[in-house]
This record gives C-alpha cells, structure tokens and sequence, in this order.
C-alpha cells in the first residue's frame, strides 16, 4: 500500500492533506506535536504520533511507515513569535525541518512536498502580483526560515538527488483554520463576529493580501507530487484584496453588526502581497477554483457549526 507521511497533520491545511491521501488510498502517517493542532482534526484512520518534528524518534516512524511521500506542514506559524523569539523559530522551523529531511534522505523518500510561504520570502516587493524569479527578501525570522530551508531543499537534491517541490503558498483560509493564534485574519474576524465580539482592524486595513482557499492548497499539494516537477512554486490567486473589504465582506455573511475599529498597525508588517500563479498553471494545470466570495461563504458556514 503507498503510504505518505504528513508533519502538522492535526492543524489546519495539514489535516486536510490527511483527509484527501486517506480518500485516494493511503495509508498515512501524521507527526504532530499538537502545539496548535487538534487532535480532533486528525482523521481516524490515519496514524497518529505525537512527536516534535525535531525529536529522534522521528526516524521510527519513518522506518516504520517507509512513506513515498512526505508533506512537511509542521511549523511555529506566528511572524510575530518569530520576531519575538527568533532562537525558538529556528529550531522548529529550521532545525526541525532538517531532521524531517534527513529522514526523507535515509529512507529514500519520493518526494518531499514543503509548505513555503509566499506571504514572507519576497518581502515588499515591487512586482505585483510577484513571480518565483523575483529575489527573496524576507523580514521576518519566520520567512528567512521558510526561505533558508528552500536553500537546503535544494541541495539535498543537488547532492543526494532528493526531489522536492515547494510551495509558496499566499494567505491560506478555511474550514479548520485556527481563529485564536495570530494568522489567520479570516478566521479571527468570522469567529468574533459570530459570537458579537469587535474585531480589530490592524493599520489603515488597506494592506493587501492574496487569500487563496484551502481547498485550492490541498490541490496544488496533490498535483505537485508528479515525478518530474522540482523546485519552487507560488500557490495563490495573483487577486490582492485589503483587510477592509474582507472584514465588510464578511459583516455582510455573519449579518453582523459590528463596525470598522482600527488599531495600531503592526511593527514591520507588509503593505501588499500577491502571488503570481503562472509557473504552478504552465507546468502543472493548477489554478484557483474558488472565489473569493464563494471561500468566504463555506468558511463562515464552518464557523457557524
Ligand atoms: N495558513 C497560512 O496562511 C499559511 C501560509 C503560508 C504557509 N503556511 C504554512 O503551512 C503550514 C501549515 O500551516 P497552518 O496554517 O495549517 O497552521 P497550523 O498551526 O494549523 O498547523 C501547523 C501544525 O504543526 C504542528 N507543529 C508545530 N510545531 C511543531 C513541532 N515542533 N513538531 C511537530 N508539530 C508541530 C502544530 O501542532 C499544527 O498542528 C505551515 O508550515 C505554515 O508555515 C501557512
């Protein structure tokens, strides 16, 4: 039986990752250390360990499972703990993704498949909606984690010819995804609304963001572990969107009746980001399938419940 391994399993995008494998056939194994996942998330008949991503134990699960493919997704997703705390960042984001690479090396892994962020690694570029070829330029611990990891992905392939394909995925949103943690705008808007609290605006709300659906991830996920597709790719919409028409859009699906409050802007946060899609379409046939709107709505439906 093919089976893959999926680290951060039991959070947001990961488990969603679990849910399509599992439905395709798979026998799929999850490393989480439910530092923000749910154990509830995870599928039933997946496995579960409840493992950091940089314990030793790790290899265990790798020798026992044999996985064709591994979805690295595990990750300490807060920028703003990454600034606060860059040492503590390095080790899940950079010491932890090297343990799960080293594994995919001794266990002659197919593919590594690693969720990459295309909201941090450019920066605030000038290009928009930016391409993979735009110069990585990130400003936070966080994103020069994602971005120094591509940097070994590479050259594990270069060196020990394990193929990869990361993905530079935009502003993820969905069912699942966490509303108490600070990513996530949808999900701490829709929550607050629907329980009558006051959400806060950060800034003008009139920095951008690319907002792609997590339905669309799992796809891109799912297409990029073709053999012959190696290297980086942006997952987005190429469609910018500011905070404010988000929190309206979404006062208009709560029928809530809150109104706009801003607050201090955040140190260093980015004014616009927008992903190019183009390379992603040309060589694997993968586009967004969801609009705006249409995300939105099965998003609040999810929070309803
Ligand atoms: N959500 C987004 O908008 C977005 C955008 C770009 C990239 N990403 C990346 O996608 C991945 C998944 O993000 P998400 O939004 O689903 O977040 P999430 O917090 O829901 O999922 C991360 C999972 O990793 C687990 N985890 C964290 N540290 C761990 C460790 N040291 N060992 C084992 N497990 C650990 C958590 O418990 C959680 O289940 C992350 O790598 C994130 O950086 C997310």
């Amino acid at each position: 039986m093919k089976s893959c391994i999926v680290t951060g399993g039991a959070g947001f995008i990961g488990s969603h990752i679990v849910d399509r494998f599992i439905a395709k056939g798979y026998r799929v194994a999850v490393i989480d250390n439910l530092s923000t996942g749910k154990r509830s998330n995870v599928n039933p008949r997946a496995a579960f360990f409840k493992l950091d991503i940089q314990s030793p134990k790790v290899s265990g699960v790798f020798a026992k499972f044999k996985p064709r493919f591994v979805f690295h997704f595990a990750a300490q997703i807060d920028v703003r703990k990454s600034v606060a705390d860059p040492v503590e960042d390095a080790k899940t984001n950079i010491v932890g993704s090297l343990n799960i690479l080293e594994q995919c090396r001794r266990q002659h892994v197919r593919k590594i498949i690693f969720a990459s962020s295309g909201g941090t690694i450019y920066g605030d570029a000038s290009v928009v909606p930016t391409k993979e070829t735009y110069p990585g330029n990130p400003m936070s611990p966080y994103g020069i984690a994602k971005y120094a990891v591509e940097h070994y992905l590479w050259y594990y392939w270069h060196v020990f010819q394990l193929p990869f394909v990361s993905l530079r995925l935009a502003n993820i949103y969905g069912p699942r995804q966490n509303s108490k943690g600070e990513a996530g705008v949808i999900a701490i808007f829709t929550d607050a609304m629907l329980a009558g609290k006051q959400p806060v605006i950060s800034g003008t709300g009139k920095q951008t963001r690319d907002f792609v659906f997590a339905a669309d991830v799992v796809a891109a996920a799912m297409r990029a572990i073709a053999p012959k597709r190696i290297g980086v790719y942006n997952v987005g919409t190429a469609k910018e969107t500011d905070i404010n028409r988000i929190f309206s859009l979404l006062k208009r699906l709560t029928k809530s009746q809150v109104k706009k409050v801003y607050g201090e802007a955040k140190k260093g946060e980015q004014t616009r980001s927008c992903l190019s899609f183009g390379k992603i379409r040309k060589e694997m046939g993968w586009r967004p399938s969801y609009e705006l709107h249409k995300g939105l709505q099965e998003t609040v439906e999810w929070f309803k419940k």
